[in-house]
């Protein structure tokens, strides 16, 4: 199928979220809405994404900055007509133009697709995507002529007591033939209950220009919940999760308890890895095979090899690679990168270093701006003393070199390869490869002291 421009609706408050936030700012497994419909969006093949902007637009540019979108500012809410209205010069004058709502987050990449594979089989002027419902109510009502084809949709607050009892409503999504839409956009006027410009009067204005309309139900209602309070947002935040999580259990992962795992949508996760209860995967973050998560962790943005096993820790933005064991209670901040069969053991604090293969850290460190060779020990308690209160500065650790525990290593400084430092040091002058360096105040030891005190 060729491409198409969608055309996402995201400018109104979303007064029942009580926020300060604009409503397709608020978040769905970890992200937000109007990412959610635009991923979704391109994922189903858009070439052009316009997306309809209003309340606290600065906000949503801002969100959709890192995204190929284009951004229209619709400066007053006059209705969902008057939002395409304000789109019309940046869509196309041929092809599909499918009009998304900024917050449906649930509607999948598929049912875009079916719409659109329906719409070009019927050649339709615009094809509409419905569900049923079992209680219609705030909803838009199809209504369908003696013959069956649609004439109109009626909004909750325009409709009859007998239009009020179809359960057959509009989503919201429509995909439209760009020329017809257009033209009947020419027409729109606000003459009805809520005194808007109602996307949903173009579908009139079509028939009598002789286009066909047609719909295509989707039977899983629950893709096309709009969030209007937060209620809805935790019901469809349970949905997305749920979702999410059985991808990755079909896909070979295994997960303990589904309810209690937060995993956002893009994380990419290796067959049989094992994910405890509690652990939290956000943004891109890209983890091997056969891992093992546990705990109240939360790994953002990084990528971890393969037959890892992390307890109760923080990685933000980091590489970690195979074989690699953390925690429990690590903290390995941005810019860091862990070399295969690495151990960062219990209340160690990783920051922007890199650690080389086989090394150890494994108790009470904090190794911050620091390169560690390959095979390096750095005893418990090890400070890297990489900031003079007004710089940061690197330490550089040779491989194979030994750390003793509680040592203070002043940066900037180079330990050579094969070194040593004695435990308890503070180093602050560069040491040669090959040499053992400490800085220790002598031992006094006071015999018979104990008989002396009792006197
Ligand atoms: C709309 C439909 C209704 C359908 C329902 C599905 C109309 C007139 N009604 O009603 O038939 O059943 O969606 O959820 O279209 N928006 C703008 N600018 C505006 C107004 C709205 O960008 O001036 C955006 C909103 O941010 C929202 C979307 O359009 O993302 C839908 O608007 P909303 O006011 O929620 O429409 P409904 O009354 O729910
Ligand atoms: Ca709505």
């Amino acid at each position: 199928m060729s491409g198409y421009t969608a055309l996402i609706l995201a400018a109104g408050k979303g007064t029942r979220m009580k926020s300060e936030l604009p409503k397709v700012m608020h978040r769905v497994a970890g992200e937000t809405l109007v990412s959610h419909v635009t991923t979704t969006a391109l994922e189903a093949g858009a070439e052009q994404c316009v997306v309809v902007v209003g309340h606290g637009f600065d906000l949503v540019v801002k969100e959709l900055e890192q995204k190929n979108v284009d951004v229209v500012i619709q400066h007053e809410q006059l209705g969902t007509g008057h939002a395409v209205m304000v789109a019309e010069d940046n869509l196309p004058d041929e092809g599909d133009v499918v009009v998304l709502c900024g917050d449906t987050p649930l509607l999948t990449a598929s049912t875009i697709i079916n719409l659109r594979g329906q719409h070009a089989a019927t050649g339709a002027a615009v094809t509409i995507l419905t569900t049923e419902l079992d209680n219609p109510f705030g909803y838009g009502r199809i209504v369908r002529g003696g013959d069956g084809r649609i004439s109109k949709i009626v909004e909750e607050k325009d409709a009859t007591e007998a239009e009020k009892t179809v359960c057959e409503i509009n989503s919201g999504v429509y995909c439209f033939a760009a020329k017809p839409l257009k033209r009947a956009l020419q027409e729109l006027t606000c003459d009805n209950a809520q005194m808007e410009y109602y996307l949903t009067d173009v579908i009139p204005a079509i028939i009598r220009d002789g286009g066909e309309v047609g719909s295509y139900m989707t039977r899983d209602s629950s893709e096309i919940l709009g969030i209007n309070d937060r209620v809805q947002l935790a019901l469809a935040e349970g949905i997305m999760r749920r979702r999410i999580t059985e991808e990755l259990m079909r896909s070979g992962v295994t997960i303990i308890d589904p309810a209690l795992t937060f995993i956002h949508r893009l994380a990419k996760i290796g067959k049989d890895t094992i994910i405890y209860p509690g652990v939290t995967i956000e943004g891109a973050s890209v983890i091997g095979r056969a891992c093992v998560l546990r705990g109240s962790s939360r790994i953002m943005d990084c990528h971890i090899g393969d037959d890892c096993e992390l307890e109760a820790s923080v990685l933000l933005s980091s590489q970690i690679g195979d074989g690699v064991k953390i925690g429990p209670y690590a903290y390995v901040r941005p810019g860091s990168h862990i070399g295969n069969h690495v151990k960062i053991g219990d209340y160690v604090e990783i920051k922007n270093s890199r650690i080389g293969n086989g090394s150890k850290v494994p108790h009470l460190s904090y190794v911050g701006d620091a390169d560690v060779g390959e095979g390096v020990n750095i005893g418990a308690g090890t400070i890297t003393c990489n900031y003079d209160g007004v710089k940061k500065h690197r330490t550089i650790i040779g491989d194979n070199s030994f750390i003793g525990s509680n040592s203070s290593l002043i940066a900037p400084l180079v330990v050579g390869e094969n070194s040593y430092i004695g435990a308890g040091s503070a180093i602050s002058k560069d040491v040669p490869s090959g040499a053992l360096a400490v800085t220790r105040n002598p031992q006094r030891t006071l015999e018979n002291y104990h008989n002396r005190s009792k006197k």
